[in-house]
């Protein structure tokens, strides 16, 4: 009996063997189509190679694609567990032609592969075509020999398969297995059709057609090939079994399930081991592919799977978290033909449980508040809407977790009055927000946070991505479109775009629509609705037009760098100086980073150094960067470094870096940086390439500041600084490892000198010899008056001091003037001060002068004047006063 693993390689083996290219699945997320929640068809990632919006360097392709389908369009969640066929995880087999061949050999390809190499009996096969494809009827019964009646025309949408309101299109033939009379159920078209018998194993599509948003459809220029098959059917069908559950693969899940929680897999609990085997698959699948538990989007629907699961292993009476336990069985079984499964698999493990620890705690007594509300209503009523929206506001019950568990009693719920419950409680929200502050502006934000959520950030996993123009505003209005020239914020329903926060700039880039493009300069956030800042630089951008959002990758990079530097440079930092040093301000930008923290002195300069060798020993360790969500209580219960006085919701994201070789502070004793961030980082530390640091200082009281740069940007900055030094070398004629020592022994020369220059500086205000000659007597008083040059006022005591001591008894005047300031200097020997004051001869100066004060001591005084113009007179004018009173 083939395993699920054997179809699988069955299948792609025989299409590569007939040309094809075996390409691998494609996200869950799907990357170029914004109409869609995930990927649910083998043809997702092929969408533009069927428009011949792109080529690529084959034209035949097959895949086993992993598909998803709970919420959105193809939404299977409700049926789940309680059918033979409902999944909301299943891989999709395809074989694909881009213009290369058609039906004319599709139809034979699908009908070998089924009859030889999967040695189905013809005679169970029969087809189903569109009713007016005569050519695909033809076909088979030349290639099958198929008879009329085992041709069935089929004249609605369902043999006419379109991908969603748009897109690729045309119409198909599928194959059915016809699995005997003992089963109930009529051929496809018949009124039984929906019972048993006639099963659907292979769709093959004929794209021939596009269709758009108007409803108006065009031929398309070549004509291509999409097939599907679901794998858990040809499995079912192969290994002998009428229920997809019932192939290994699922059987193995479910035994793993039955395990885990003590119980029989075919027990009375049969169904919740089914629809944990199910949700274990794509919560799995979909963690591994970058989408986490949150309460909007994508993130939602892997939530609303993920407790609907864990209600069913409460059922079965498990005491603790079971989820995690059963990831190694899925990885065993799927992890060879899907790689990123075992990568993720701790991610997954612990994702899975601590949801599970957390979605306990309020599991029982939701339920018992169920249970109470149930007793309440009559036999077989429907739970009112409150009831079932408080289950979802206070206990963290998903709707359809609530219709699931009812579901169990024939019961259902008021839908209508949940949705009027909760646009009442979007209604309060909005009231309590507007009412804080900037009401006017935040008017348009608000509307559309609530009419289309918040915006979804992809850009985690991608830089660029499609997303849908939901509205475009300028001056608080959506303006609905805007032209060349037009500078407005863009919002779509997802982003690859950062939006600035917790100190990471926003980003900028390109959005490009069919008829138009946009230089986006900023992305902002408010309640939750990404303002893409954007200048339309060509045509016309619209409302409800799908866009290519583009980073500007170059940048981005630079800002990841600068991001992760800032959490080592912060570890590092707390591990030089101590656990006080918290973040107070940070800020990422892609050309520098910096980090203000609480540190009360200067960091030293060896402090400096120690802790920017610490960080690039990290940077050189290249260890992966790690991301995961948990409650904020287990971050910090992790050692997570969390911004005091935050607030956070009900869960965080933990990135951690670096890995310690001895005993550390993570959980495991081994991770350096632990903290609780948004925003985006680099995948391993060896990105961020190099960290320098530019220096501390000080930015408020108790707080340092820090700025560095990474990358490119730190060695430019290095080398920089290295030609300096070789310059300053150059200069003094030195080796650069002495340069310190030759500028140290200049700086004491330089020393020397100026004390020399002001020597000989005095000496020559003196006139270069004795004083002596020079001085006046006037009544009896030794008195020299003297105008200088060049000698600055705080030079000044010193030659006055000078002065005096060479007349040995007598009065000095100094006016002096140098770089534009005019000073006043007088002195007078100890015998004479009680005749004669210096300040006294300095008032007098500095009077004559056309200025006023100056002071001192009766031995020495100085003062300032506007200017010395008045030289001669001011001397003359201290000369009268000298004969006034000696
Ligand atoms: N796109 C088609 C389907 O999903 C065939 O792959 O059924």
């Amino acid at each position: 009996m083939p395993s699920l693993n054997d179809i699988r390689s069955t299948f792609l083996n025989f299409f590569e063997r007939n040309g094809h290219k075996v390409v691998d699945s494609s996200p869950l997320v799907p990357r170029n189509d914004p109409t869609l929640m995930f990927t649910n068809s083998g043809m997702v990632q092929f969408k533009n190679l069927f428009t011949g919006a792109e080529t690529r360097d084959y034209k035949r392709a097959t895949t086993a694609q992993k598909c998803v389908r709970a919420g959105g369009k193809h939404n299977d969640l409700d049926n789940v567990g309680y059918t033979a066929r409902h999944h909301t995880f299943f891989e999709m087999l395809g074989n694909f032609s881009f213009g290369d061949y058609f039906k004319e050999q599709a139809i034979p390809f699908a009908w070998e592969l089924l009859t030889k190499d999967f040695g189905i009996p013809k005679d169970k096969l029969l087809v189903t075509v569109y009713h007016t494809d005569d050519e695909a009827a033809n076909i088979w019964k030349k290639v099958a020999g198929l008879t009329d009646e085992r041709i069935i025309r089929i004249p609605t949408d369902d043999n006419f398969w379109r991908m969603g309101p748009t897109g690729p299109c045309g119409p198909c033939t599928e194959i059915f297995f016809d699995h005997g009379d003992h089963i109930w159920g009529g051929p496809p078209g018949s009124a039984d059709e929906d019972g048993d018998r006639f099963i659907e194993i292979w769709n093959l599509v004929f794209m021939q057609n596009e269709q758009f948003e108007d409803g108006s459809m065009r031929a398309l220029d070549m004509q291509s090939i999409d097939t599907g098959m679901g794998l858990e059917r040809i499995g079912a069908l192969l290994q002998g079994k009428h229920d997809n559950y019932d192939t290994d693969l699922m059987r193995s899940l479910i035994e793993a399930s039955a395990h885990a929680t003590s119980n029989d897999p075919d027990g009375p609990g049969k169904v919740h081991h089914r629809v944990i085997a199910d949700h274990l698959r794509s919560t799995s699948f979909l963690i591994a592919d970058g989408v986490m538990p949150s309460n909007e989007g994508r993130g939602y629907v892997l939530r609303r799977i993920m407790r609907r699961a864990m209600r069913h292993v409460h059922m079965l009476g498990a005491q603790d978290p079971v989820m995690h336990k059963l990831v190694p069985a899925l990885v065993r079984q799927m992890g060879a033909a899907y790689p990123e499964l075992t990568r993720a698999q701790a991610m997954i493990e612990e994702t899975l449980r601590s949801e599970e620890t957390r979605f306990r705690q309020t599991l029982d007594r939701g339920l018992r508040l169920l249970d109470d509300e149930l007793a309440k209503l009559p036999e077989g009523a429907n739970l009112p809407g409150e009831a079932a929206f408080k289950l979802y506001d206070t206990y963290g019950f998903p709707l359809d977790l609530t219709q699931d568990a009812l579901r169990e009693q024939g019961r259902s719920v008021d839908t209508a009055g949940f949705d009027t419950a909760m646009a009442e409680q979007k209604a309060k929200a909005r009231a309590a927000w507007s009412g804080s502050g900037d009401a006017k502006d935040a008017a348009i934000w608000l509307e559309l946070a609530e009419k289309h959520g918040s915006t979804e950030f992809l850009g985690y996993d991608t830089e660029e991505a499609e997303g849908q123009i939901l509205a475009v505003v300028a001056d608080g209005a959506d303006l609905g479109e805007a032209t060349e020239g037009q500078t407005v914020s863009i919002v779509v329903n997802q982003s690859p775009f950062y939006a600035e926060s917790g100190g990471q700039v926003g980003d900028t880039g390109l959005i490009k629509t069919e008829t138009g493009a946009a230089r986006v300069t900023d992305t902002k956030k408010v309640a939750g609705v990404f303002l893409h800042m954007a200048e339309v630089t060509l045509g016309t951008i619209s409302r409800g037009q799908g866009a290519t959002l583009s980073v500007d990758h170059d940048r981005r990079s630079a800002i990841r760098a600068n991001h992760s530097a800032t959490h080592l440079l912060h570890e590092a930092l707390r591990r030089a100086l101590g656990d006080h040093v918290a973040q107070r301000g940070s800020l990422n930008a892609p050309d520098r980073l910096r980090f203000d923290f609480s540190h009360n002195s200067a960091v030293s300069p060896e402090e400096l150094a120690r802790i920017e060798a610490e960080v690039n020993d990290f940077i050189r360790q290249n260890s992966p960067v790690e991301t995961r969500i948990m409650t904020p209580d287990d971050a910090r219960g992790l050692g997570a470094q969390a911004l005091f006085g935050e607030k956070y919701g009900d869960e965080v994201r933990v990135v951690s870096m670096g890995q310690l070789a001895d005993s550390g502070k993570g959980a495991d004793g081994q991770t350096y940086s632990l903290e609780l961030c948004g925003g985006t980082h680099v995948v391993r530390t060896g990105d961020i390439g190099a960290f320098a640091l530019l220096g501390d200082s000080a930015s408020s009281a108790g707080v340092r500041r820090i700025e560095a740069l990474t990358g490119q940007a730190a060695l430019s900055h290095l080398r920089d600084a290295d030609r300096q030094l070789s310059e300053i070398a150059g200069i003094l004629k030195a080796q650069a490892g002495d340069v310190v020592n030759r500028v140290k022994s200049l700086a004491d020369e330089r020393k020397a000198l100026a004390n020399e220059v002001a020597q000989l500086k005095r000496q020559l205000a003196m006139g270069g010899g004795g004083a002596g000659q020079a001085a006046k007597d006037i009544g009896g008083v030794k008195f020299i008056g003297r105008r200088v040059e060049g000698v600055g006022g705080k030079e000044l005591g010193a030659l006055v001091d000078e002065m005096k001591l060479q007349l040995g008894s007598g009065a000095v005047l100094v006016l002096a003037e140098a770089e534009g300031k005019a000073t006043v200097a007088a002195g007078v020997t100890p015998d004479l001060v009680d005749r004669i004051s210096a300040v006294t001869l300095v008032q007098t100066a500095t009077a004559a002068l056309g200025g006023k004060g100056g002071g001192g001591r009766p031995d020495r005084a100085q003062g300032g004047a506007p200017s010395l113009a008045a030289a001669d007179d001011a001397i003359a004018q201290v000369e009268k006063l000298l004969e006034e009173t000696a």
